[in-house]
């Protein structure tokens, strides 16, 4: 659920909280029965700063670099949120006021990722940089854009919503839900089949936290952060030991079904680079007619935003 604009004065919290849930899947019978697992921890934030060994936050980043694009062009995915109140006024960015970077990490030098943030977000374009490169590279490497507007279809992109300031989980988080597509057979979510949702509801007496009830997709990319956790940090069935009724056996189902599937993209190897990449070019569109009346849009074409819904900008 992460995607492109920061939207500024919104607390991540709210990322967590059933707000970010409206838009998800149907609320078919499996759901309901989700909703009413236990669940183990209050949140995973903890997982950021866990001691005795450190937590997500302390993983290493890469060197790399970030460069800003010329104002006036804007990836399509970057616009298509930015007039649309997610709450409230306060709560979009003005396709003007949107920043484009290249963001690039010596772990997949040739790649950059593009990262759109508004230029009253709350978190700065070196923190994404920084927050993101904690994330290993061959989980990295499925993401393509980093924005921050909450968007619940987002697909190779990661929305970031609120201060997100060294909240690794958060963007391991996002990973996860890019995960849950390419782990998956046929383009179909591994969240999305009967294996997944027997382990969880008939095989499991718990889930990871309140969040992971909200959806299966929730669900997945929840698990996919404490197999983070696992592969680079400590090993979960140590750090929370005891049978179902006591530690985090109670979802061993669901969670050692993610940490074999994530394996070979969180545990890390020296000299470990990215082995795939998006092919074909991130599309831009113009940011509007003020940057096109200053001749900055030449090769690109207009957005189909609805300017009525843009306040505040010069048009
Ligand atoms: C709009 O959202 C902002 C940020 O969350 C909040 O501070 C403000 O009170 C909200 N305004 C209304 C009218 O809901
Ligand atoms: C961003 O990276 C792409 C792909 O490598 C490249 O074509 C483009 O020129 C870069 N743009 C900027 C502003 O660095
Ligand atoms: C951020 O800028 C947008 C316009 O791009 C505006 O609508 C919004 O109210 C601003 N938010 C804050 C918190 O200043
Ligand atoms: C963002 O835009 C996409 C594509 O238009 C849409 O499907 C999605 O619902 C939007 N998200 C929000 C939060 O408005
Ligand atoms: C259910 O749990 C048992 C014991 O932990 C395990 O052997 C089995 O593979 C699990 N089944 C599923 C569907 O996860
Ligand atoms: C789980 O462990 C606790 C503490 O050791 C014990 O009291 C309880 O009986 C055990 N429950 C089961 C189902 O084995």
């Amino acid at each position: 659920m992460f995607s492109f604009f920061l939207a500024f004065n919104f607390p991540l919290a709210t990322l967590l909280s059933p707000l970010g849930t409206l838009a998800q899947d149907p609320r078919d019978a499996t759901v309901l029965r989700l909703e009413k697992m236990p669940a183990f921890f209050s949140g995973l934030n903890i997982f950021n700063t866990e001691e005795p060994c450190g937590g997500l936050n302390g993983l290493c980043v890469p060197r790399g670099y970030y460069q800003r694009h010329q104002w006036g062009k804007i990836p399509v995915f970057c616009v298509e949120n930015a007039t649309k109140p997610l709450v409230n006024e306060t709560t979009y960015c003005s396709p003007y006021d949107v920043e484009v970077y290249n963001v690039s990490y010596d772990d997949c030098p040739d790649h950059p990722v593009t990262m759109c943030r508004c230029q009253n977000a709350s978190v700065s374009i070196s923190q994404m940089h920084h927050d993101f490169g904690k994330v290993p590279v061959r989980a990295r490497q499925w993401i393509r854009a980093v924005k921050a507007i909450p968007d619940q279809s987002c697909n190779g992109h990661i929305c970031i919503n609120g201060p997100c300031l060294s909240s690794t989980s958060v963007y391991l988080h996002e990973v996860g839900h890019s995960l849950d597509v390419v782990l998956g057979s046929q383009g179909r979510c591994v969240s999305d089949t009967d294996e997944w949702r027997d382990a969880v509801l008939n095989n499991d007496t718990c889930v990871p936290d309140g969040y992971s009830e909200a959806s299966w997709h929730e669900n997945f990319a929840q698990n996919t952060v404490i197999a983070a956790y696992h592969h680079t940090v400590r090993n979960i069935w140590d750090a929370y030991p005891g049978n179902a009724s006591t530690g985090i056996s109670c979802m061993k189902g669901a969670l050692q079904k993610t940490i074999d599937l994530t394996r070979e993209i969180f545990v890390y190897k020296k000299g470990m680079s990215c082995d795939r990449t998006w092919t074909g070019p991130v599309t831009f569109v113009c940011m509007g007619p003020e940057a096109r009346k200053q001749g900055l849009c030449e090769g690109v074409e207009d957005s189909n935003i609805d300017w009525a819904k843009v306040t505040g900008t010069p048009v």
